[in-house]
């Protein structure tokens, strides 16, 4: 104590994600990569120390190895970005073959995000990815549409959410995510039926629906016409859906994602009642930037007296 401020020289940043589950979900820091943007972590262990981040979230994985939407993919937009990329990846075997085997070695939990479209695609990949050393959790990413549905995508209705996340947790022994779609009317009730069915933490949000015209060609600049918005243009909608959830299901870990750039951002998330965040767009501009807002929040909490970062999740509720 110098002058009557307490200094907190080495805050606790440690959070645990999945309570309930026998295994838990026990990160070293708050900050994740947000799925897509971190490809399946190998890309930027070249540039980076992946060991300091909190978790890796890979890009989504599906049943077999998928080639994408047709280009232009990505499009920058004031403050943001959007992207159609359509689940390009390895597929579950190469995943299985080529990458578990690394990610095993590293001492940061790496997130397998699954892709699918139907409640058997995401069964599928559950189930032999939660028996693969190296994968700590599975991330479910619901915002795929469903073929027996007409298309329409699982995380946009609770039934259809509810019922793919008991499936999956009937197969699944790792902890469960579920990754929400902001894309609703009411968010809180389809993460209230998402929890009900078994998930050990909600994860939100996933991109907004957006289209952008040329005007010169006078057509949709996206191969796919529209595409998912992301970036710091979405985080203000991100940070109120943490909070209506956060305030109608105390006690449920919930993952904020949405414009993460710096500290302060994730700050906002952690005090609106997410334990964890997930840095995505902002790794593009800067393959460093979830690491640098994991130390800028252990600096925040030293600077302020905060022994643990766990005080500040919800504070602002
Ligand atoms: C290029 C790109 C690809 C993405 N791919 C996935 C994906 O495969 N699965 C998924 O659940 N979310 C995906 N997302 C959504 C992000 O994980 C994240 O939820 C969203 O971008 C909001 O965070 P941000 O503003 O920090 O980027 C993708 C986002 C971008 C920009």
């Amino acid at each position: 104590m110098a002058g009557g401020v307490s200094l907190a020289t080495n805050p606790t940043t440690a959070v645990e994600l999945a309570p309930r589950h026998p295994s838990g979900l026990r990160l070293k820091n708050p900050v994740m990569t947000a799925s897509g943007t971190f490809g399946y972590g190998t890309e930027y262990a070249k540039l980076v120390d992946v060991e300091q981040l909190g978790a890796i979230v890979t890009k989504a994985i599906s049943p077999k190895p998928r080639e994408g939407n047709p280009g232009p993919r990505t499009v920058e937009t004031p403050s943001g970005m959007l992207n159609a990329i359509g689940w390009q990846n390895v597929g579950l075997e190469a995943c299985i073959r080529d990458y578990a085997p690394i990610w095993r070695r590293w001492r940061v939990p790496v997130v397998v995000n699954l892709a699918g479209f139907s409640v058997e695609d995401y069964r599928t990949v559950a189930e032999a990815l939660s028996a693969t050393p190296g994968v700590a959790a599975v991330e479910l990413n619901i915002s795929c549409p469903n073929v027996a549905s007409e298309g329409t995508p699982f995380a946009l209705r609770a039934d259809l959410a509810a019922e793919v996340t008991a499936a999956v947790r009937e197969v699944c022994e790792v902890p469960l995510i579920v990754k929400l779609s902001p894309n609703v009317t009411d968010v809180v009730e389809i993460a209230a039926a998402v929890h009900a069915a078994g998930a050990d933490a909600l994860s939100l949000i996933n991109t907004l629906v957006g289209l952008v015209i040329d005007t010169r060609s006078r057509r949709p600049f996206l191969g796919n016409v529209t595409g998912g918005l992301s970036g710091p243009a979405i985080r203000p909608v991100a940070v109120r859906m943490v909070y209506e959830v956060a305030k109608a299901l105390p006690g449920v870990p919930l993952i904020g994602a949405g414009g993460v750039m710096c500290a302060d951002d994730a700050l906002q998330f952690i005090m609106a009642g997410a334990r964890a965040v997930q840095v995505g767009t902002a790794s593009f501009v800067n393959p460093r930037a979830a690491i640098e807002v994991a130390e800028g929040i252990e600096a925040f909490l030293a600077r302020e007296g905060v022994a643990d970062v766990n005080e500040l999740v919800g504070v602002a509720l």
